[in-house]
């Protein structure tokens, strides 16, 4: 099977890196990608937002199947046309995609499909912003309604804050603070059923103990010793399927990846966000644990095969991953800084390339907030944790920082 993937980042190279290891998979290639997904696929100059340049490109090289990672060639309609001109692809179309791109249009959904969730109003004027926080009290939460990669959320006791936030982006959805552990959930969907993958946690903001501002994600692990043995199923039965149910009633067969953000609450898991994409990093350790080939796997969904697929499996054991970032991610992060030491890495460990790029003499240098993943694994969270640590203690970059508190509470 030959196989495009689409994106550029830490995800696209452990999509990349399963999809190798795949023995169906006979040809793989990436457009853009990066240095690190260059070792493993071959790399295409085409702009991953662009669904004429990327379907162009999927019928030149005559794929199988197209694997899309980020949201914004989603929401630009790739997917779309992908299978208009006939190739099969995992991704949601446009309007499916909205389940991220709209917090209100996700809040719609799963009102109609009675899936827990946050109280939420959607908000226009300062008038209905002053209401929304005073019904639903502090901490409050404060979302811009547009597709912000993760970004366009203010949690926040100050109540000038939440106001000034909620004035900086116009259209708002406030909700009601969810008090409890937080984990991500992927569902891999082919327009009819769906399969889970294993449970995952991020770490949002900067800097070590929760502190700083949020960011796309400092690192994960999974899998979740703290969970109840049946969350997985819980998920599935009240808020995947219910939600694909819903989407499909409304004309939008859903295939892709559905990522449920939850909170685990005393009420049980209640959804903070839907993503229509992998979450980068929970993805680099989720996919380091699953056994099932990926290829095949994506492929039934994108072809509307899962339910005759068989069981997906995983691994036994964990596995944990360190983003290493760049000086001042994620305000205004410096690139260009040159990265040393990915030759001498411990076993049980390896390194995502995120934002690299090479120079003309050859070094590999920081062309991102987020730079490098780094992967370890081992039979608990705790081994897994320690040969990350090992790993990204080897490795130098000017000005880098990372937080040391990954797993640590596990
Ligand atoms: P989002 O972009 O919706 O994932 O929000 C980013 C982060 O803000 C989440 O991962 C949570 O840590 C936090 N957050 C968002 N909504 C809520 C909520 N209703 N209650 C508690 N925390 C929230
Ligand atoms: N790790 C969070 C996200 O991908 O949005």
């Amino acid at each position: 099977m030959r196989v495009l993937v689409i994106g550029s980042g830490g995800r696209e190279h452990a999509l990349c890196r399963a999809l190798a290891l795949d023995p169906q998979v006979s040809e793989l290639h990436c457009a853009p990608g990066n240095p690190g997904i260059a070792q493993v696929a071959t790399t295409h100059a085409v702009a991953a937002t662009d669904p004429g340049q990327v379907t162009a490109l999927a019928e030149r090289l005559g794929v199988e199947l197209v694997v899309i990672g980020p949201e914004a060639p989603l929401v630009a309609g790739v997917a779309d046309a992908l299978r208009a001109a006939g190739v099969a692809c995992f991704g949601p179309s446009a309007q499916a995609a909205r389940i991220e791109g709209s917090k209100s249009f996700a809040k719609q959904v799963m009102t109609a499909a009675g899936v827990p969730t946050a109280r939420a109003r959607t908000c226009t004027d300062a008038e209905q912003v002053a209401a929304a926080l005073e019904e639903f009290g502090e901490p409050y939460v404060v979302k811009a309604d547009g597709l912000a990669a993760g970004k366009g959320v203010v949690v926040t006791r100050d109540r000038a804050e939440a106001l000034a936030h909620a004035k900086a982006c116009g259209r708002v959805v406030i909700e009601e603070f969810l008090d409890g552990p937080e984990l991500s959930l992927f569902a891999l969907c082919d327009g009819g059923t769906a399969v889970p993958l294993q449970a995952a946690q991020d770490f949002k903001r900067a800097y070590d103990g929760g502190r700083g501002p949020n960011t796309g994600g400092m690192g994960a692990y999974t899998p979740l010793p703290w969970a109840p043995a049946d969350l997985t199923a819980q998920v599935m039965e009240r808020v995947v399927l219910p939600t694909l149910g819903e989407l499909g009633r409304r004309g939008l067969p859903y295939v892709g990846v559905l990522y449920a953000g939850l909170a685990l609450t005393a009420d049980g898991p209640k959804v903070i966000e839907f993503n229509a994409r992998f979450g980068d990093p929970e993805t680099q350790v989720v996919l380091d644990r699953l056994e099932t080939p990926l290829g095949g796997l994506l492929h039934a969904c994108a072809t509307g095969t899962l339910a005759a697929f068989g069981p997906v499996r995983h691994r036994e054991g964990a596995a944990v991953t360190v983003v290493l970032a760049a000086e001042n991610y994620p305000a205004d992060p410096v690139k260009g800084d040159v990265i040393e030491g990915l030759d001498a890495l411990p076993p049980d460990a390896y390194v995502l390339h995120a934002g690299t790029a090479l120079r003309p003499d050859g070094a590999l240098v920081s062309a991102g907030g987020r730079v490098l993943n780094v992967v370890g694994s081992g039979p608990t969270v705790a081994e897994a944790r320690a040969r990350a640590y090992e790993a990204i203690a080897r490795i130098t970059m000017r000005g880098s920082h990372h937080r040391t508190d990954i797993a640590a509470d596990v």
